[in-house]
């Protein structure tokens, strides 16, 4: 991994840090494709919503995207991480009034997921651990995940991926993705207003399809909704999408809406 910490060539932070003692930042995990960033736009205007939610200084995207620019430099496939914490600050939850952010960008290879998993389809699961309801958190990438830590602890060896939901019994979204179904030829995806995240990948498919006069619609989606669902798929940055093939005892087809939407979004993920 290579890594800057406010610009300087590192891997070490405080222990001070209010991301390592709280959680308290943001992330974003951007995919990169000949030695560019993509989507950038759409992830830096996440990390900006995500630090007005926070109350933490507003990122420098210029100073960011310098950085992500010496890293990416000649990279074919690769992964870019950014992270920025509130800053090194006292103990309590009170931070200091003079805290000024911490930001990370870091460049890993590229994940090597199954080429077929993008081409035909994946397994997935419900998953028993359960993502709480809240608003003042919902959307935003910040940094605690320790739902999805103990979600991933649970996936099966042949699933790719697990769902998860709320107490309430609406499905949110993935482990690492945002959830997609088609019903009657219009495409759904969970509302975020109280859990989950509000993927980059999820706004570009949303787009792509109201563009392609696809009906969509963000609403509340239970596992029942999805059991009889014509088609499913699932997104983020890096995966680009995924078809869903099988759910518990339930088979899904390569659907036809699934198909135009990954035609879609081809621009915008790295090639297998
Ligand atoms: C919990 C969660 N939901 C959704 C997503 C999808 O987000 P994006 O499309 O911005 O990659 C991710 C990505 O890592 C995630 O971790």
């Amino acid at each position: 991994m290579n890594t800057l910490v406010n610009g300087m060539p590192g891997e070490s932070i405080s222990v001070r840090d209010r991301g390592f003692q709280y959680g308290d930042g943001l992330f974003e995990t951007l995919a990169v494709a000949n030695s560019v960033p993509l989507l950038w736009d759409r992830h830096m205007q996440r990390l900006s919503r995500g630090a007005a939610r926070l109350g933490i200084g507003a990122p420098d995207i210029h100073l960011l995207r310098q950085e992500a620019e010496q890293l990416c430099r000649g990279v074919a496939r690769g992964v870019l991480k950014i992270i920025v914490t509130r800053g090194p600050s006292g103990r309590g939850y009170a931070p200091d009034p003079g805290a000024s952010p911490t930001r990370t960008v870091s460049l890993s290879p590229w994940p090597d997921h199954p080429a077929a998993h993008r081409a035909h389809g994946v397994t997935v699961q419900f998953c028993r651990t359960m993502i709480a309801r809240n608003r003042a958190t919902a959307g935003i990438k910040h940094l605690n995940r320790l739902e999805q830590v103990l979600a991933r602890a649970e996936l099966d060896a042949n699933c790719a991926e697990g769902l998860m939901s709320d107490e309430s019994g609406q499905v949110i979204e993935g482990i690492m993705t945002n959830l997609f179904i088609v019903s009657r030829d219009v495409l759904l995806t969970p509302d975020l207003t109280h859990s989950g995240v509000e993927g980059v990948m999820r706004g570009l498919v949303l787009e792509r399809a109201t563009e392609m006069a696809i009906e969509t619609r963000m609403t509340g989606i239970k596992k029942n909704d999805i059991l009889q669902a014509d088609e499913v798929f699932l997104t983020n940055s890096l995966i680009g999408l995924w078809p869903v093939r099988q759910l518990e005892s339930k088979a899904y087809p390569l659907g036809r809406v699934t198909q135009r939407i990954r035609e879609a979004i081809g621009d915008a993920i790295v090639a297998d």
